[in-house]
């Protein structure tokens, strides 16, 4: 059974199909809005989110199918005890296809080991959110025209941040990507990270503090949120949460062309200041995830000979 739970299960053509569905939806719409007409959706969301449920949830409804799940682990079996294995097979019985946010790194990996319809990562831990990538790859296609010679700064908490680890790992396949990595210290972007996709790929990358001295080089700048939720103390969290924070004078030297971008939901990285420059693309980023998730389920509800 086909799922994504990591942005590297599908092939670089299968994403370039992917985001080709997704630009059709976009100019298109009234050719998809039955096809999945008696299909059903399972939301399982152990962890908060606005945009990833309610997107998924969104583009299921524009398909024509239907949504059932719930949007926080003590109103499942989870809070009695029940593993993540016997709720994906249980869901199985009921839905066509899984949607699966977790705190625990994998669980959706295990997920789909019992399951016996797609499951999709939607965020484990701190480890991966291959359809935040997609939205952002789409994104990046609509707005730069394609994925190579860009530099791209990743700018916050890199060590926790998923959205950050996903989409390094796409970068990675394509040819002339720079990277420029900008945290403090204590939250660069973990080492099997840089060993594994960085390093092993050749892909350039420079490592720094400060976010002035690294904007002129960049064609598109990705900031992220400090991931409060992961830390072991909150202090450690209060002393760095506002490590970053992008201003308009911030952007005196950047590049006419650059590219915001930022996963949301946003604290303090951004100020609002910058919503209105032309460069600022994060809430297309959420428009985007809408489309590209429809695009996901359709290929997905296809493989799986439910469509
Ligand atoms: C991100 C996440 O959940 O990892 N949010 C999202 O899905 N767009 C980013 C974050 O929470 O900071």
């Amino acid at each position: 059974m086909r799922s994504l739970i990591d942005i590297l299960d599908f092939s670089v053509e299968e994403i370039e199909e992917l985001l080709t569905v997704a630009n059709d939806i976009i100019d298109n719409p009234q050719k998809y809005g039955e096809i999945c007409k008696g299909k059903k959706l399972a939301t399982l969301f152990f962890e908060p989110s606005t945009r990833t449920r309610l997107s998924f949830e969104a583009a299921m409804y524009e398909l024509g199918g239907n949504v059932i799940g719930f949007s926080e682990a003590n109103s499942s079996s989870a809070s009695k005890g029940e593993s993540v294995a016997d709720t994906a097979k249980t869901i199985s019985c009921y839905a066509d296809i899984i949607a699966m946010r977790h705190p625990k790194e994998g669980a959706p990996f295990v997920a789909a080991q019992n399951a016996t319809i797609p499951v999709i990562n939607a965020g484990d831990g701190g480890h991966n959110h291959p359809t935040q990538t997609l939205a952002d790859l789409l994104t990046i296609y609509r707005e730069k025209g394609g994925f190579n010679n860009l530099t791209v700064g990743f700018c916050g908490d890199l060590k926790f941040g998923r959205t950050v680890h996903s989409l390094i790992n796409a970068l990675s396949r394509y040819s002339g990507i720079r990277v420029v990595l900008i945290s403090p210290e204590e939250l660069k972007l973990p080492s099997y990270v840089k060993k594994d996709v960085l390093l092993k790929n050749g892909i350039p990358y420079t490592q720094t503090t400060s976010l002035e001295d690294a904007i002129p080089e960049l064609d598109i700048l990705y900031m992220t949120r400090v991931q409060r939720e992961r830390f072991f103390n909150e202090e450690d969290y209060l002393r760095l949460k506002d490590s970053y924070v992008l201003e308009p004078k911030k952007l005196t030297n950047a590049k006419k062309d650059l590219s915001i971008m930022h996963p949301l939901p946003r604290v303090n990285e951004i100020s609002v200041s910058i919503d209105s420059d032309p460069r600022a693309c994060y809430f297309k980023q959420v428009l985007n995830g809408k489309y590209v998730r429809m695009a996901l389920i359709l290929k997905l509800l296809k493989e799986a000979g439910r469509i």
